[in-house]
């Protein structure tokens, strides 16, 4: 997911628990309601009242953060385009030149009229494309409609051409067994659109989702065979779920830097230390569980240098990871990274 996107200094070592400087990095959950079903996705385990964020508990994070925070991505557990204040939201954000906007959609909702609103307003764009082939992305996207997808993203592109390529634009592929073989057709097609920004990642799901021996071998495969055409594309990298079953050096070697330098808030208006939290099928508990606190009851400075922050840092810098970060790859030796 897009905690990848952010920068990498570490502030650990430089900074007292008692003051951590807020983070460049803010992802702001515009709406836990989706349209689709992806396979997956921890989506369909949110229950509780799904929910748009509240216009007004955005403006004042934004204004708490402005001058501080660099990166502000909108995107989370749902599809941010069904949040019809999604644009009033980049507006307010992009009052600030400093703060640089991030979505992520299925773009299924991406039509004329959202293109138009919402072009001016995003730096980065990332579509999700889990398949080149209609059926196959069908079948793991449920909901979805390969050709409407495809329409809506070449007429932003095309919309980018015309404005000399302005955007940022990157296509993200969730590999699950069923569409395995997609990867290098996906690469073939977005090379076609001239999009040059490839985020390809096995779905980490933790506690539910196991991928089979060959969809491994096919992902190591085909991403190896991309890396060597393409250098400049992307891949999460393959983790030590996957990876330490291939090569007995890998070994758990936690490492994490995300809590010092990140933070996601979710449309319920609970601060989490990490979006990972939430890719779970215990997404609904793991809310309130993983929360650092929530934003109507103090403010994110509050939160950010509050006590469950610091004693969650303190516990990461001491190598005792909460089970959720098994999955994720910084938790493993970086012969997987
Ligand atoms: C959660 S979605 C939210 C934005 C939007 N609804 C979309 O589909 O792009 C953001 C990205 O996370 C990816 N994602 C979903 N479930 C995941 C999982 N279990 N592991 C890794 N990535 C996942 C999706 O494929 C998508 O590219
Ligand atoms: S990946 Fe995106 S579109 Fe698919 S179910 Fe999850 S949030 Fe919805």
């Amino acid at each position: 997911m897009t905690t990848g996107s952010s920068t990498h200094s570490d502030t650990r070592t430089a900074t007292a628990p008692s003051s951590v400087p807020l983070p460049p990095v803010v992802q702001i959950e515009p709406t836990s309601r989706c349209n689709l079903k992806c396979v997956g996705c921890a989506h369909r385990h949110r229950t509780g009242r799904l929910t748009d964020i509240p216009f007004e508990r955005v403006k004042a994070l934004l204004d708490e953060l402005r001058g501080r925070t660099t990166e502000i991505i909108f995107s989370g557990i749902g599809e941010p385009l069904l949040n019809r204040q999604l644009a009033g939201l980049l507006a307010y954000a992009k009052r600030s030149p400093s703060f640089h906007t991030t979505i992520a959609s299925n773009f299924m909702l991406m039509d004329g009229r959202a293109l138009e609103e919402l072009y001016p307003l995003v730096d980065k764009v990332i579509c999700s494309l889990d398949a080149a082939d209609p059926e196959t992305f069908e079948a793991v996207r449920p909901g979805a409609k390969f050709h409407t997808v495809r329409e809506n993203l070449e007429r932003f592109l095309d919309d980018d051409a015309r404005n000399g390529w302005k955007k940022y634009v990157s296509i993200s592929t969730l590999v699950v067994d069923r569409n395995a073989g997609e990867i290098y057709k996906i690469y073939q097609l977005i090379k076609d659109w001239h999009i040059s920004r490839f985020h390809v990642a096995l779905c980490y799901t933790a506690d539910e989702y196991e991928h089979k021996p060959e969809t491994i071998r096919r992902f190591i495969r085909d991403t190896g065979r991309i890396r060597s055409e393409g250098p400049s594309f992307s891949f999460t990298s393959l983790g030590g779920k996957y990876c330490a079953p291939l090569d007995a050096s890998c070994r758990p070697d936690a490492s994490c830097t995300v809590p010092w330098r990140y933070a996601y808030v979710s449309s319920r208006l609970y601060v989490l230390p990490c979006c990972l939290a939430l890719q779970s099928s215990d997404a609904t508990t793991h809310e309130t569980d993983y929360s650092m606190g929530h934003l109507e009851q103090s403010t994110f400075s509050e939160i950010w240098n509050g006590p469950k922050y610091h004693s969650f840092r303190e516990r990461l810098a001491a190598k005792q990871f909460p089970p959720v970060c098994q999955p994720c790859y910084q938790f493993w030796d970086p012969c997987c990274q």
